[in-house]
C-alpha cells in the first residue's frame, strides 16, 4: 500500500521539489519513505556505485534516472535538492558539486570526516544559491524541543555541565564502514555520539566550543566476532581500526563544560542507552526520563511534562525530512543550519585529534 500523502499546502502553487540522491543505500531508504509522504516532492534520480542498490532503485522507481556517476546524475537531471546518503568520506566532494551545480543540500551526519572537509562544504554553500543543511534528526525530538525551551526561558539559568552518553552493550556495525576510520573518520563517537552530542549542544544554546580532550580505546571490535556475543555479529575486524570505547571533554566559550561518552561496545546494563543531562545554576534536566529538576515555591521539585507529542525514531526523522523542504521550498527556518554542523565537526575534530596526542587538551577553532 503507497504511504499517505499530506496535506497540500494552502500556499502551495510552485511545481514539486525535485529531489535526487546520492548514495541510495540504507539511510536512503528511510528518507525515500518519509519523503514520499509529501505531496510537494518528486524523486527524480539515484547515483550510487552498487549496481545491486540501483537495481533495487530502478524496479522501486522507474521513472528516476539511474546513475553510477553523481556528476552525471547532477548534470543531467538538474535537480533541486539532493541528499547526501554516503559514507562520512564522501559527504564533502558530492556536497560541494551539488551546491557549485545551484542544488539545496541534505547532507547526514556527521557532515563531513574532518573539519577540513566541513569548512569547505561552509564556503561551498556560501557561493551557492542552494542551502546547506544537516540531517540532525534529534534536535526535532520533542523531548529536545521541550529541554530548549526551558534553556531558552531561562530556567537553567547559566549552564555549567553537560554530561552526554550514546552506548551500545554490543552493537559493533556487521555492515557498511563503519569499522574503517579511512572512509567513516572514527568509530562510535561520530557514527553515534554525535546523535547525543548534537541533540545536547543545540538543547544549550549551542554555545561555541573552545576546546577539547578524549581518551579512545579499542578491546572487541578488531577482535573475531566469534569470541563474544554480539547484537549484530561478524564485523569485519580485520579492517576494524576505530575506538570501541571514547570518553571525551569539551569546554566552551561560556564557560560550560561537556562530557561525552560514546561506546559500540560498553560493559553496561542496557543493550543502549542515549542520553543527556543539564546541570545549570538554577536547574537541571535529564533528556530521558523527561524531567526539569528546579526549585520552585521554596521547595526542590522535579517538574514532568503531562503529555509530549509522539517521539518515535520514524516520526522525528518526518520532522527532519519535513525540516528541509519546509526550508529550501518555502523559506522556512530551520535548525540544522550548516553552521551548526560544523560546531558539531569541530568538537568531533577535536576530540580526535586530542586522543591520537594522548588526551592533550586541544584547541578548537571554528
Ligand atoms: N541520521 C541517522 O540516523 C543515520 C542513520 C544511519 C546512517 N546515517 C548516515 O548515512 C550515511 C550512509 O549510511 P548508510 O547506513 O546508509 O550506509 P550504506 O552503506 O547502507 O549506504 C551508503 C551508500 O553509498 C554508496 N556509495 C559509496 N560510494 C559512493 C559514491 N562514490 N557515489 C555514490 N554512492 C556511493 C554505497 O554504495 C551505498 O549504497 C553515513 O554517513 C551515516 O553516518 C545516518
Amino acid at each position: 500500500m503507497s504511504p499517505k500523502k499530506r496535506q497540500q499546502r494552502p500556499s502551495e502553487t510552485t511545481p514539486p521539489l525535485r529531489v535526487a540522491f546520492i548514495g541510495a543505500g540504507s539511510i536512503a531508504d528511510l528518507h525515500l519513505r518519509l519523503l514520499e509522504k509529501r505531496n510537494d516532492v518528486n524523486i527524480t534520480a539515484f547515483a550510487d556505485v552498487n549496481e545491486r542498490v540501483l537495481d533495487q532503485r530502478r524496479a522501486q522507481f522507474p521513472s528516476a534516472g539511474i546513475f553510477a556517476n553523481y556528476k552525471q546524475m547532477l548534470s543531467q537531471d538538474k535537480p533541486d535538492a539532493v541528499c547526501v546518503c554516503t559514507p562520512n568520506k564522501l559527504h564533502a566532494a558530492p556536497t560541494i558539486d551539488a551546491l557549485r551545480a545551484g542544488c539545496h543540500v541534505l547532507v547526514e551526519k556527521p557532515m563531513a570526516m574532518n573539519m577540513v572537509d566541513a569548512r569547505r562544504m561552509v564556503k561551498a554553500a556560501s557561493q551557492s544559491t542552494g542551502q546547506l543543511i544537516i540531517g540532525f534528526q534529534h534536535r526535532y525530538d520533542p523531548r529536545t524541543q521541550y529541554l530548549r525551551k526551558v534553556f531558552e526561558e531561562g530556567g537553567f539559568g547559566n549552564v555549567l555541565y553537560g554530561r552526554v552518553q550514546a552506548l551500545r552493550r554490543r552493537g559493533i556495525p556487521n555492515w557498511g564502514v563503519f569499522g574503517r576510520k579511512e572512509v567513516q573518520g572514527g568509530g562510535p563517537l561520530i557514527d553515534i555520539g554525535i546523535h547525543a552530542l548534537e541533540m545536547a549542544h543545540y538543547a544549550i544554546g549551542s554555545p561555541n566550543p573552545i576546546s577539547a580532550s578524549a581518551d579512545m580505546f579499542t578491546y572487541i571490535g578488531d577482535k573475531p566476532s566469534n569470541r563474544v556475543v554480539s547484537m549484530w555479529p561478524d564485523w569485519d575486524y580485520k579492517t576494524y581500526n576505530v575506538e570501541d570505547l571514547a570518553i571525551g571533554r569539551i569546554r566552551f566559550a561560556n564557560g560550560a563544560v561537556l562530557t561525552l561518552e560514546s561506546s559500540f561496545a560498553a560493559h553496561i546494563g542496557p543493550n543502549s542507552l542515549m542520553n543527556f543531562e543539564i546541570l545549570g545554576d538554577k536547574g537541571g534536566a535529564t533528556w530521558e526520563p523527561t524531567v526539569v529538576h528546579t526549585d520552585e515555591s521554596g521547595h526542590m521539585v522535579n517538574k514532568t511534562p503531562a503529555w509530549l507529542p509522539d517521539h518515535g525514531f520514524e516520526t522525528v526523522f518526518q520532522l527532519k525530512m519535513d525540516g528541509f523542504v519546509d526550508h529550501v521550498k518555502y523559506n522556512q527556518p530551520t535548525i540544522c543550519p550548516a553552521t551548526d554542523g560544523l560546531m558539531v565537526q569541530a568538537m568531533l575534530d577535536a576530540l580526535y585529534r586530542s586522543a591520537d596526542k594522548g588526551g592533550r587538551e586541544t584547541k578548537i577553532t571554528l
